[in-house]
């Protein structure tokens, strides 16, 4: 009775209290880390000559960030770089996943020249890792772009952003691979392009209706062209860096793109068809055409003209491109209604369904809260999403290239309440022991890197939000850190804290 009861509870993910992880249960040569993005926390924004970014306009632009807020200065990590890579050798992580500023290598995209400044901070960065024993892990693009490339074409609209993208990534391997082995081309651009073209919330503010503000642009193709330039983008890059760099330097390239899980609303054909749908919407969106050559049918179905379509030759060359690896970001589980068969009272969001952020169903939440009102903590959703990945792939390497935990930032709280945050300790540890669970079962992931190291700029919520295990006094730049930070260290001792 009791033995069985508690089995389905775990097969249910629905265990009360995480259980047990232990750094032992992963397989030997597995990278832990942890992840940041430059325009997040660098700050130095009209520092060594850097170029101004699509984010720094944006976030100068009245009424666009929540809090008013913006990244000229946000961790100082220009500053701080030093301190926050003391940071990481003290948990004793074993790499570290951060992005380059494109407008700190190339102020003026490939317009004007390679400024050394901007490649001698990341080689500062890059040298420091490899001199503590950490592996550098580089994304090429997390969401800045030299403004005068908007500028001049309207960036990821145009096809000319191809030809910059490719150069730019040139420099980048040219500058930086025979240190770094591990490279993303783009950043969770599933999720980043209806950010900037459908929601209005990421630079540069557009809009497709019903959504968003529209205060900067409308249009329901933009998501689908910028998505498009950006398959073609990454795989030029990686032609650029199998056919100059991997031969002689032997490292490894992938995309990340980031996916919740969603469990069907209902028990109804109709959600279940929806959660299969809305999956393809997701990552399928940019790994189908790289492993595959063309957008997933689901897609085409719906989306019908308003999804480019590739040339039969882009067809063969992005298939011959392959991917070293597939990065997945993934926080949250959600609920998920279908609105093809069934009537929405709110218009569908992707894939002609509805993600229920409530969390609830028959009042009863999916997870815990966290301190973001979208994420609950459902361990279960990470060994479910890596199965899918494995399975549609053909168990393609993946790297966990973000998992993370939000506080809302409440100005009532003290430092001392940040640090205290056994919400994210649970979190961490009971996604992490679920990932296990997932290699177990066969799955080839080989790397898992909380968001994030220290508190940074979440994007259009500004400050609002602390993912970091280190908590960051945004007066003072003092880095304090908190309980998971502890845990996270511990852990990776092989002696995990017992909660
Ligand atoms: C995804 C993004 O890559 C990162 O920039 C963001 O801060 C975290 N997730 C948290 O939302």
């Amino acid at each position: 009775g009791a033995m069985v009861g508690v089995a389905l509870l775990l097969a249910h993910g629905l265990l009360p209290c995480a259980s047990e992880v232990d750094s032992g249960d992963f397989p030997e040569n597995f990278l832990f880390g942890t992840s940041t993005s430059a325009y997040q926390i660098e700050g130095g924004y009209l520092e060594g000559n850097k170029g101004l970014s699509n984010w720094d306009v944006f976030t100068h632009k009245s009424g666009t960030i929540q809090d008013g807020s913006n990244g000229d200065t946000a961790d100082d990590h220009y500053h701080h770089y030093m301190e926050d890579i003391n940071l990481m050798h003290s948990l004793g992580v074993d790499s570290y996943r951060f992005s380059i500023a494109w407008a700190r290598i190339l102020p003026n995209g490939r317009f004007g020249k390679v400024n050394p400044d901007g490649v001698a901070f990341y080689n500062a960065i890059i040298d420091a890792l490899l001199q503590k024993g950490m592996q550098p892990f580089a994304t090429i693009y997390h969401h800045d772009i030299p403004h005068e490339l908007d500028k001049r074409y309207g960036g990821w609209q145009s096809l000319e952003i191809q030809k910059d993208f490719g150069y730019y990534a040139d420099v980048c391997f040219k500058m930086f691979d025979d240190r770094v082995k591990f490279w993303t081309t783009f950043n969770e651009p599933n999720l980043s392009v209806k950010l900037s073209y459908m929601y209005g919330r990421y630079a540069p503010g557009h809009c497709s209706k019903p959504f968003g503000n529209c205060a900067f642009g409308n249009s329901s193709v933009e998501p689908y062209i910028a998505g498009h330039n950006i398959v073609l983008s990454h795989a030029k890059a990686v032609r650029i860096y199998r056919k100059k760099y991997q031969a002689k330097q032997g490292g490894h390239i992938g995309i990340t793109v980031c996916s919740r899980w969603y469990e069907p609303f209902r028990n109804t054909t109709a959600d279940i068809l929806a959660v299969e749908r809305v999956l393809s919407f997701n990552g399928p969106w940019f790994l189908d055409p790289i492993f595959l050559g063309d957008y997933p049918l689901e897609m085409r179905k719906i989306l019908g003209s308003k999804l480019p379509q590739f040339t039969s030759k882009q067809k063969k060359r992005l298939q011959a491109t392959k991917l070293d690896f597939i990065g997945l970001n993934h926080y949250t589980t959600s609920y998920l209604k279908d609105c093809i068969f069934s009537t929405c009272e709110l218009d569908p969001v992707e894939g002609e369904a509805r993600v229920l952020t409530s969390g609830e169903r028959d009042g009863i939440l999916i997870g815990k809260r966290t301190g973001s009102p979208f994420f609950y903590t459902v361990p279960y959703g990470m060994e479910k999403l890596v199965m899918y990945y494995k399975q549609r792939y053909n168990n393609t390497p993946m790297y966990i290239t973000e998992n993370g935990y939000a506080q809302a930032n409440n100005s009532s709280m003290t430092t001392k309440d940040f640090t205290n945050d056994t919400g994210r300790v649970d979190y961490i540890q009971g996604y992490l022991s679920f990932l296990a669970s997932a290699i177990r079962k066969g799955a080839d992931v080989r790397g898992y890197f909380v968001w994030s190291l220290i508190d940074n700029f979440e994007w259009s919520s500004g400050y609002t939000q602390r993912f970091g295990l280190y908590h960051v006094d945004y007066k003072t730049q003092k880095r304090t850190p908190k309980l998971s930070a502890k845990w996270y260290s511990e852990f990776l001792k092989g002696s995990p804290l017992k909660m």
